[in-house]
């Protein structure tokens, strides 16, 4: 497939098929992730693959809304970054996710971000969902959550991007 296909196909798939998602192909996905570019090639990143059910119920509840679908996803990769190796690390993390999110949908896979960062696990507590999910595997100190990403085989279909309907006015040359 061009790649200008790939990036159109993709989009946020949140419902899963009851179906595993086959090791190499998990592996893939981190791998893909792991040759993105980073700033001074400091690759300050960490993928924590997960695939236990019990798990990804309680990655489920990391925040009020937008993260309940990880319930029904057979797999999840938790992105965290050493936050002490660089001060780029949300932007490093970031795009090594928007990587495994593309090698996902090349394998015919569904996927979505779950937005952890700067987020907390419920509206009126001090929790952050960072700490929360850092507890739940129990990851070092120095360590933050970016994001995760939710995969599984597709439970529900969803238009590509169509190109009439790109906003072209964001594109400004040389000057606005
Ligand atoms: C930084 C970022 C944070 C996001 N956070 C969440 C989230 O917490 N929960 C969720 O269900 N989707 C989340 N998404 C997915 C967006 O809602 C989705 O990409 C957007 O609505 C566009 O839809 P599309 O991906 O199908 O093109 C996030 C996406 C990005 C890039």
């Amino acid at each position: 497939m061009a790649f200008i296909d790939l990036v159109k196909k993709r989009r946020s798939i949140r419902k899963y098929e009851d179906r595993k998602v086959e090791e190499e192909k998990l592996q893939s996905i981190v791998k893909a992730a792991l040759m993105a570019p980073s700033s001074k090639r400091c690759q300050p990143w960490h993928f924590v693959v997960v695939d236990d059910k019990e798990t990804l119920a309680k990655l489920s509840v990391c925040r009020e809304m937008g993260s309940k679908f990880l319930e029904g996803a057979p797999a999840a990769i938790i992105v965290l970054a050493d936050i002490t190796l660089s001060n780029v690390w949300t932007e490093d993390a970031s795009i090594a996710a928007a990587y495994m999110q593309l090698q996902a949908e090349d394998l015919g896979l569904g996927s979505c971000w779950v937005q952890v960062r700067n987020r907390k696990k419920t509206e009126a507590g001090d929790l952050t969902s960072d700490a929360y999910i850092r507890g739940l595997i129990n990851a070092p100190e120095n360590l933050s959550v970016e994001c995760i990403i939710g995969v599984g085989y597709k439970g529900e279909e969803k238009n590509p991007f169509d190109e009439a309907k790109l906003k072209l006015d964001r594109i400004h040359k040389n000057s606005f």
